[in-house]
């Protein structure tokens, strides 16, 4: 299927993020070469960065299966105890949003990760009693925006902490290029940097804007995807030179028509633009602050200089 190769299967294939790349590939080299599972594996960054990417890839270069969860998905211990029960030895359990499973679930998840048991209770009332399994030695691959969100005791059980930064133009533009060649579709160097430019160093927005792009180019053009195509498209998109986007925009621009610039609370901005909170911090916020566009400041967030110029209003 189209979808399985777009994301790519290798570290070899995989592009951009050097460093994690460099030092997962002794871990994994390791790990195998120890006839063992790997390390406990934490990665964090910005959404669309390539987390759950990376853990597909992490299973496949070990030779494993991998199961996928997510932290809200696991209300109960018993979940969790269904999906550690179902592993097979050296299988990735990967838990996205992993700064969301409930407390009392993490603290089932200690002693597996740790000892690779499980202290589950069973019956109930006067027959209640509790019960130790053994489980086979599996990674846990968990992925959050943030590491600070996750407990100190959880995130100190992992061997192996990863971040992931924003990719550059040149890399987003090799991606782009790449899904292109996947999807079958001809594009031109200078086209895919110019989506590369706009995708707030984001390969999922890369992907994302690729696609809408090669929409136009089959409805409105020759299929073929050029800048001139490209500029159209992106403008009949409403993104921008920067890849803002209609949020970033009402973002940005309500801090500067309602608050003067700011410096203005998180969830004051939220309440105004009709977004969540969590959506802005975890986002919207982290690229504007990336390019400059935004400042946090002990009274809130403000705008800087650089936006009125791109925004072409007039500070006063
Ligand atoms: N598709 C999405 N992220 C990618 C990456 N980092 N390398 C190659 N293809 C990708």
């Amino acid at each position: 299927p189209i979808e399985s190769s777009v994301r790519p299967q290798s570290l070899k294939d995989y592009i951009g993020q050097t460093k994690v790349k460099e030092n997962l590939s002794v871990f994994i080299e390791a790990a195998k070469h120890r006839n063992e599972a790997l390390d406990h594996v934490l990665l964090y960054g910005p959404p669309g960065l390539g987390k759950t990417t990376l853990s597909m890839i992490i299973a496949h270069e070990m030779g494993v299966n991998i199961r996928t969860t997510s932290g809200p998905a696991i209300e109960r211990p018993g979940d969790l105890a269904a999906v550690l029960t179902a592993l097979e030895p050296g299988d990735v359990l990967f838990i996205d949003e992993i700064h969301r499973l409930p407390r009392h679930v993490e603290e089932v998840l200690y002693p597996a990760m740790e000892d690779f048991c499980l202290d589950i209770v069973v019956g109930k009332g006067e027959t209640a009693h509790s019960m130790r399994l053994d489980l086979p030695p599996f990674t846990l691959v968990g992925a959050t925006t943030r590491a600070g969100y996750l407990s100190p005791p959880l995130r100190d059980r992992f061997g192996v902490v990863l971040r992931l930064q924003y990719y550059e133009v040149d890399e987003l533009a090799s991606i782009v290029t790449r899904t292109a060649d996947v999807l079958s579709t001809p594009i031109d160097h200078e086209a895919a940097y110019e989506i590369a430019g706009r995708s707030r160093g984001t390969p999922r927005i890369a992907n994302r804007l690729l696609r809408r792009v090669r929409d136009f180019a089959q409805v409105v053009g020759t299929g073929d995807i050029d800048i001139r195509l490209t500029r159209e498209a992106l403008e009949r998109l409403q993104v921008d030179e920067k890849g803002l986007d209609h949020i970033d925009h009402q973002l940005l621009t309500s801090i500067i028509e309602k608050f003067k610039g700011g410096p203005v609370g998180l969830d004051t901005i939220a309440a105004t633009i009709g977004e969540e909170r969590h959506t802005i911090e975890d986002v919207y916020e982290p690229y504007l602050l990336q390019i400059g566009f935004l400042q946090r400041t002990p009274r809130g967030r403000m705008v800087t200089p650089l936006v009125y110029e791109h925004l072409n209003i007039k500070d006063e």
